[in-house]
Formats: C-alpha cells, sequence, structure tokens
C-alpha cells in the first residue's frame, strides 16, 4: 500500500515519524518471506495516538512490527502499511534489579547486557530471536523461562482506549505462548524485575543453553522458530518427525531435517508454499493423532 498525499506526508514529519515507501518485508522477516508496503517508524511514543488517528480517518489500514522473528506475511502489494518503533540509545537502563527495557531492544543483547551488571533469571530466553517487545507480547520462553515472569511493568499503546497506558505486571495475564494484550496494543517499552546472580554463573547459564539450542535446531537457516505451539502434554515437533515428514516441502518450503516443528525458507519461498506446508502438515497430524495444531507463527494474510 502506498502513501502518496502530500499533507499526509507532512503530517508525519510533524509527528517525527519517517516515512520509507515501498520496503520489502521479505527482508525485515527472519522467513525472508513477504511483499512490499510502506513503512512509519516512530521516533516518539507519545505522537502514536496522533498517528493512528491520522491512519485511521484516511481509512489506512496499519500493523505494527517487532523484530520479525515470529511472523510469515503473504505476497505482493501488501493491503496495509507498517508501523514500527525506532530504536533508542540507550535501549536498557538499569537501576537495582530493575531494567527499563524499550520495547524495540533486541531480546538476546538485552539478556547479555542484564547479565553483564549480574542479572540473571532470562538465560534460557538467550538465542530466542526478535524485540523485547514481540517476545512480551507472546510470553515468549525457553527452557523452562518464559519472559512474562520477570514483568514489573509494561507501557503501551491500547488500541481500543486510543491513548498510552502503563499497567503493572499482576495486571496481565502471561500464559503459555499467549498473554492478555490484545492482538492491536502495541509494546512500548517495559521494567524487568530480574534476580541478582554472578555475571560468569549466569554465563555459564547462557553457555548451556546455546548448545542445547544448536545441538536441535536448524539456526543458520530462514525460519520463524516453532510453527506450531505445543498442544497440552505433547510435543508438535515429535509428532511431525514420527509421521515421517521432515524434510516434506511445497516449494522451496521445506520441513526442518533438524526440527521438525521449525519450517525453513531454502531459497526463493513464498508465502503460499509455507501456507500449504502448514495446512498439509496440519492435516497429516489432525488424521493421524485427532490433535488440530495452532500456528505459533503469526500469520498477516490481510
Ligand atoms: N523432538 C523430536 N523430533 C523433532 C523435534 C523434537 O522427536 O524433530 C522431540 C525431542 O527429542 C524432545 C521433544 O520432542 O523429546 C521436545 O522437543 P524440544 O526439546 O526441541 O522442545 P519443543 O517442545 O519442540 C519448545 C519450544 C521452543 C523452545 C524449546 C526449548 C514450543 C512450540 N517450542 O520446543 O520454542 O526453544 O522448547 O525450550 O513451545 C519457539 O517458540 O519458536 C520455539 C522454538
Amino acid at each position: 500500500m502506498r502513501i502518496e498525499d502530500p499533507k499526509l506526508l507532512t503530517a508525519f514529519r510533524e509527528l517525527d515519524v519517517q516515512w520509507k515507501p515501498a520496503v520489502s518485508l521479505a527482508e525485515l522477516t527472519y522467513l525472508g518471506i513477504g511483499g512490499t508496503t510502506d513503512l512509519l517508524s516512530i521516533c516518539r511514543h507519545e505522537a502514536i495516538p496522533d498517528l493512528l488517528n491520522l491512519l485511521d480517518g484516511q481509512g489506512i489500514p496499519h500493523k505494527f512490527l517487532g523484530g520479525g522473528s515470529n511472523l510469515l506475511v503473504i505476497d505482493g502489494e501488501l493491503p496495509f502499511v507498517v508501523l514500527q518503533l525506532a530504536d533508542h540509545d540507550p535501549d536498557v537502563v538499569i537501576e537495582g534489579n530493575v531494567a527499563s527495557v524499550d520495547a524495540a531492544a533486541d531480546l538476546g543483547r538485552t539478556v547479555t547486557f542484564c547479565a553483564k551488571h549480574n542479572l540473571g533469571g532470562m538465560e534460557g530466553l538467550i538465542g530466542v530471536p526478535g524485540t523485547v517487545g514481540g517476545a512480551l507480547r507472546m510470553n515468549a520462553g525457553a527452557y523452562g523461562t518464559q519472559i512474562g515472569s520477570y514483568v514489573r511493568e509494561v507501557k503501551l499503546y491500547r488500541a481500543a482506549a486510543r491513548r498510552l497506558e502503563t499497567l503493572r505486571g499482576q495486571q496481565i495475564s502471561f500464559e503459555y505462548r499467549h498473554t492478555s494484550f490484545a492482538p492491536d496494543d502495541m509494546m512500548l517499552s517495559v521494567k524487568l524485575e530480574l534476580p541478582s546472580k554472578p555475571y560468569p554463573e549466569i554465563l555459564q547459564g547462557i553457555r548451556i543453553c546455546n548448545e542445547k539450542r544448536r545441538a536441535s535446531q536448524p539456526l543458520g537457516q530462514k525460519s520463524a522458530g516453532c510453527i506450531f505451539k505445543n498442544p497440552p502434554g505433547a510435543s508438535a515437533g515429535r509428532m511431525i518427525d514420527e509421521l515421517g515428514l521432515k524434510g516434506f516441502a511445497v516449494g522451496d518450503a521445506r520441513v526442518s531435517e533438524r526440527h521438525a516443528n521449525f519450517f525453513i525458507n531454502a531459497g526463493h519461498a513464498s508465502a503460499a508454499d509455507m501456507l500449504a506446508l502448514i495446512a498439509g502438515v496440519r492435516e497429516r497430524v489432525r488424521g493421524a493423532y485427532g490433535v488440530t495444531l495452532e500456528n505459533e507463527v503469526v500469520v498477516w494474510n490481510a
């Protein structure tokens, strides 16, 4: 979708919003899949309500992009514009046991920055790609750690109320890969309260998680992490593997040989290929186990 109205472009400048025309989402997502649209980069949180009123007033559909690590975007000219928070420097500030982190901050870098200040707890999250905001929205987790456990406070744009709000950790429910945030809420920053731990001890935990991940996940390849959520008491990866589907492909979209719940873009996969692969595998699992796997990956298809 293209924004060409000069009045709108002037209004963006007044709100410190940078307009980047014709951006390829394939270049902004870990899967390397997705069509083209205009991107609006937001420098000031306070400008968000005015920006969204402006877009809504003009009937311009929009979606919020985090780090693009858990996202599958359709092909072609996209029927919406994309909003993204600009990077802030510094994006992590530590006071005592509390790290105040910008939502646009890289999750892995945040874990190591806190570690260097002798704040631990998040070792399991090392290697989970994406931003802190993205991790927060879906309560990212790995190796027994989930980010929600450490949240003291979240600043967000509440789409329903059309304003910025600050929520205390207890006001938010964090479940397995799910939170009480609305789908169109936009994470802006978070205060994480972390346990004190000596840096060498945290580093040891980080090394162990890195090794486990390297041994079991296809790290160097284009993927969105796990495609499906694990159904209660079971492993989607194991089910897909047991059906002999490793290597099963539609075009260049392929079930990883390393971990069957990771689907790889092995070359020039289209969104249509990846969606067909997801549907095909879901159907095979449903037929064999009677379980309908739910997407973990977020799909932008309209
Ligand atoms: N397994 C297989 N074949 C496979 C993959 C896994 O037999 O191809 C078996 C493993 O041997 C193991 C069991 O299935 O016995 C579980 O596998 P794993 O330990 O790899 O964990 P997972 O349940 O597949 C979850 C998260 C990952 C996270 C790891 C480590 C989900 C959907 N996945 O994977 O998160 O990194 O645990 O904590 O919750 C993600 O969210 O994108 C993600 C990758």
